[in-house]
């Protein structure tokens, strides 16, 4: 069966532009529900071990200068599915590619530039909430 839980980041350029409310507005409103939250700024090695997988891409120093430009937001979420859910709900990589009324459709600048991260898998959504959370940040039940 599929968690119900999924770490997604507010990135710095939707944070830094006032973004936030307006996008946890919009995934509530979907069905999804905050149970940790932070702001924090990460460190380049925080950045580069986040998106490990990326190393050796060409965009993977451009990635992490962004992560790092200002505060972010991480979050998990939790409704049914909810990677898959999330994933639906922000749309393409690519805002120009991302469907209407998705979070990147509406929010995001570019490809690079593109507003919120969602985990891919939920082996992942759980690496990636430890690497933010505490069992004791997290809403219980
Ligand atoms: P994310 O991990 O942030 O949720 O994004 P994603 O799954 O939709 O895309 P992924 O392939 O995992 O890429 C991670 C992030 O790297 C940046 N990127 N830039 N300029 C480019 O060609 C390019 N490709 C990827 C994006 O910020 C993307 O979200
Ligand atoms: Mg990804």
């Amino acid at each position: 069966m599929a968690a119900n839980r999924t770490l997604t980041i507010i990135k710095p350029d939707a944070f830094g532009a006032g973004k936030a409310g307006k996008i946890i507005a919009h995934l509530e409103a979907g069905g999804f529900r905050v149970v940790a939250a932070r702001v924090m700024r990460l460190s380049t090695a925080q950045a580069g071990e986040f998106y490990a997988v990326h190393k050796g891409r060409p965009f993977y120093g451009e990635l992490v200068e962004f992560m790092t430009s200002g505060e972010c937001m991480p979050m998990i979420l939790e409704k049914a599915d909810a990677v898959l859910a999330l994933r639906d709900a922000i749309g393409a990589t690519d805002p120009a590619q991302a469907a209407e009324g998705t979070v990147r459709k509406l929010y995001a600048e570019s490809k690079g530039r593109n507003a919120i991260h969602a985990s891919d898998s939920d082996e992942n959504a759980a690496r990636e909430s430890r690497f933010f959370f505490a069992e004791a940040d997290c809403v219980r039940g």
